[in-house]
């Protein structure tokens, strides 16, 4: 039996699994770090804790499985995206990581789209300037920190600085590569034409590979740090949307995700190039050789929830401490006493401003049609089917594309509650599948270091051997119909808001 570790560079901590070749979990560790918040929009971490993460969870999971160093085949490397780790000629870490969730760049966004022009933006690397990808980010730096900028002889994204560390090679791959900003999406390879407009030297920048490819084996330091064999393979991996992708066996044209985590990512494969010339959506290299990815990306989908939650479920976190169950699983039971429409009351979810489908940083969060009818069980019921239409603006826009739908599989929090599963069903009309498997991004990565060292012929072999569906929520039509007229109401409060947020963003 092989064996494979995938290690999943995550923001609130880095996971860490050892699978045997069936794709069956033996052992997790997970080692939990904080990030900064210097200033309202910022968000940094220590690439430093990171490794010390790696260094702590992959001896653990050896341990905990009982396996030797000598019986692991091969290790994939996932992670958050797009964070920028800035290098000096040493091979040191000059500054804390601007990450993905950091907002302060907007102005090299402007400069960036300037520069290049959104049309070639969109034609190279598919997508517009967004403070959350690397590119703008870097500049953000040259531009406020020069003596920083100055010394820097590489950027490296999350997971990449970990392989620095595991092997010693400046390596990227193209899934991750493509939320820089610097790639040629369609042709998978850096773009010498965005480097030059945005006088950026190439020579900053790792190689890039296909996701499987092997990139470096671990050196004898990092051997000694770790407990794993020297000369252990690293396989590119992915970044964590296309890692999760492969974990839920997205691999193949018609199936598509819908996860609810934090943030709810809508995440389709795609055989050609296909992108929303409006740029709602994200398009991506997929970790599958010859495949895209299309994503679109809501900001606040389990968020939503957890504010609730935590702002007024203290009873139901109490109870379900002393029942010694998730207090969600009694949320859903509350939410299951409010019908459909949740007596008309309708939430948007832009708590945090929105991504997919509206790119508006000033969106807030609105209960609309409150009356003293309202309880708590209609609260938390509008809260999910908020959630769930905003979803399904994502899928529509994916839609549109011209990608085809034709199975979702639902992850995340949304998968593993069934009232939230069948409204989700019911608000995309389709049935909404779960898959055997949970451990996402980690499995995925796992799965290509297997394509990589030759244990599995391809990405499409390993998901068809690991990855089966567990059950499937169908839709019925009754509700589907009450959803469809809240669905309208849903979108064109946004619309009617949409001048007011920004009113509202001036009295701050
Ligand atoms: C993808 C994205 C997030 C981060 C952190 O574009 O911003 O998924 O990778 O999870």
């Amino acid at each position: 039996m092989a064996y494979l570790i995938g290690i999943d560079i995550g923001t609130s901590g880095t996971k860490t699994v050892l699978f045997n070749e069936k794709g069956e979990a033996l052992s997790q560790s997970v080692f939990e770090y904080g990030m900064k918040q210097l200033k309202p929009g910022w968000a940094e971490q220590s690439p430093e804790d990171w490794w010390k993460a790696v260094c702590t969870t992959v001896p653990d999971v050896l341990n905990k499985a009982g396996i030797t160093k000598e019986e692991i085949s091969g290790i994939g490397l996932s992670g958050q995206m797009h964070g920028l780790v800035m290098l000096d000629k040493d091979g040191r870490v000059i500054r804390d990581s601007i990450i993905w969730c950091d907002s302060r760049s907007v102005k090299e966004c402007q400069e960036i789209t300037e520069k290049v022009t959104f049309a070639k933006l969109m034609d190279i690397t598919c997508n517009p300037a967004l403070t959350g990808f690397t590119a703008s980010k870097l500049l953000w730096v040259r531009n406020n920190e020069p003596w920083n900028y100055e010394k820097t002889k590489k950027i490296l994204l999350p997971k990449d600085y970990i392989r620095y560390k595991l092997t010693g090679e400046f390596a990227t791959e193209v899934s991750d590569a493509s939320g820089m900003q610097f790639l040629d999406v369609p042709k998978r390879c850096w773009s010498r034409e965005i480097l030059d407009l945005l006088d950026v030297d190439p020579g900053l920048l790792a190689d890039v590979y296909e996701s499987y490819l092997v990139t470096g084996r671990v050196s004898k330091e990092a051997a000694a740090l770790t407990g794993l064999k020297e000369g252990t393979p690293v396989v590119g991996g992915a970044g964590d949307q296309a890692a999760g992708g492969v974990g839920n066996g997205i691999v193949k044209a018609g199936v598509v995700s819908a996860t609810i985590g934090t943030s709810g990512v809508v995440f389709a494969y795609s055989d050609s190039l296909k992108m929303d010339p409006q740029g709602r959506t994200q398009t991506f290299c997929h970790a599958v050789p010859g495949a895209w990815h299309i994503m679109g990306v809501m900001k606040s989908a389990g968020l939503s929830l957890k504010w609730f939650r935590d702002q007024f479920c203290n009873e139901e976190k109490a109870v379900a401490a002393l029942m010694d169950v998730d207090p969600y699983v009694l949320m859903d039971k509350e939410c299951e006493k409010s019908p459909p429409g949740a007596k008309s009351l309708i939430y948007l979810p832009y708590l945090m401003g929105e991504r997919t489908p509206h790119l508006d940083d000033d969106a807030k969060g609105v209960f609309f049609g409150l009356t003293p009818s309202h309880t708590k069980a209609d609260f938390i019921r509008s809260v999910m089917e908020g959630v769930a239409f905003a979803m399904n603006d994502c899928l529509n826009i994916i839609k549109e594309t011209g990608v085809p739908v034709q199975e979702i599989r639902a992850s995340g929090g949304g998968g593993r509650s069934k009232i939230w599963k069948s409204i989700q069903a019911n608000v995309y009309k389709s049935d909404v599948k779960t898959v055997n498997a949970t451990e996402g991004p980690a499995l995925g990565v796992a799965l290509l270091a297997g394509v990589g060292v030759g244990i599995y012929k391809s990405v499409e072999e390993a998901c068809d051997a690991v990855i089966k569906i567990k059950e499937v929520q169908k839709p019925d039509l009754s509700t589907q119909r009450i959803y469809e007229g809240y669905y309208d109401l849903f979108r064109s409060l946004y619309r009617s808001l949409k001048e007011d947020y920004k009113k509202l963003s001036g009295l701050l």
